[in-house]
């Protein structure tokens, strides 16, 4: 029996690269530096560090931050077992443990002591201090931390500090160029690039109008939901209207107005 097929490689999640991303990921990860992806929502992030963890052959752990996590659910906590106390790790001890990649999402939303933990493993140290067990480890050549976050709605009090910042080489994203973004919806939704070109081009205006009526621009995300509903079948004013546009904004005045930039486009 062909034991290819019993233990198929896992696939390599698609990811179209806009510049010089890819090589740069690969050189920090041999040359064993962090890396901090900045960027709109929706834009690419998550999926391109899938892509490269794979491709490198690496594990993933990947943990959403927000407002209530606290360093200790990074590390780890001494909790109570049929009456004895045992340490369990966190997600980022088992990484450092057992190398790969940990990918911190949305970091800015941690809570401050977070950047205590990172501290020592984004410098040239690339050590763990578990203050609760006494242990000190060292982080294995092959780990390494990705952070991401949306500069876009953080606040002022959110940003993150120079003295973590400064610990990351940055890359910053933005959405594909226009023939790219067709190539990369179509890719994945199923649906045609003639008919997916439309929606890129209804994108690109909504864009321009961020910072202004708008918060954030329609993601990459959104445009392959909406073209997902079309190649199934949904007529694509629907579909325009339930991705591209209700998800934007709640405000009715601004909505009213999107749907008429929408009309005009979409026929
Ligand atoms: N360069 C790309 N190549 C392939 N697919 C892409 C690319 N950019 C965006 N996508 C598509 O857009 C979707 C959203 O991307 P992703 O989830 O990586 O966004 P993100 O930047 O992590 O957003 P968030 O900040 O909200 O977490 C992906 O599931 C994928 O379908
Ligand atoms: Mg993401």
């Amino acid at each position: 029996m062909n034991l290819m097929l019993r233990h198929p490689l896992p696939e390599i999640p698609a990811y179209a690269p806009v510049g010089n991303e890819c090589a740069l990921f690969e050189t920090a990860w041999t040359r064993q530096l962090p890396l901090l992806l900045k960027g709109p929502t929706g834009c690419g992030k998550t999926r391109f560090v899938s892509h490269m963890a794979a491709k490198l052959g690496l594990p993933l752990t990947t943990v959403s931050c927000h407002d209530d996590l606290a360093a200790a659910d990074l590390t780890g906590r001494y909790l109570l077992k049929g009456g004895e106390t045992i340490w369990i790790d966190g997600p980022l001890t088992r990484a450092v443990r057992d190398g790969g990649v940990c990918y911190l999402d949305e970091v800015v939303e941690a809570r401050k002591d977070v950047a205590v933990v990172l501290h020592p493993l984004t410098d040239d140290r690339r050590i763990l201090p578990l203050e609760r067990t006494g242990e000190e480890l060292a982080a294995p050549p092959s780990f390494m931390l990705v952070v991401s976050y949306n500069p876009g709605y953080q606040n002022l009090l959110k940003a993150l500090k120079p003295s973590t910042r400064q610990r990351f080489v940055a890359i910053e994203f933005d959405f594909l160029p226009r023939d790219r973004e067709i190539e990369v919806v179509s890719a994945e939704s199923g649906l045609p690039p003639s008919k997916v070109e439309p929606l890129v081009v209804l994108a690109q205006r909504l864009r321009a109008l961020k910072g202004h009526d708008l918060e954030e621009g329609v993601s990459t995300r959104l445009l392959v939901y909406c073209a997902s509903l079309i190649d199934a079948g949904l007529p694509a004013r629907d579909a325009v209207r339930s991705a591209m546009i209700e998800p934007l904004t709640d405000e009715p005045d601004i909505r009213a107005a999107l749907f008429e930039l929408a009309n005009a486009v979409i026929r």
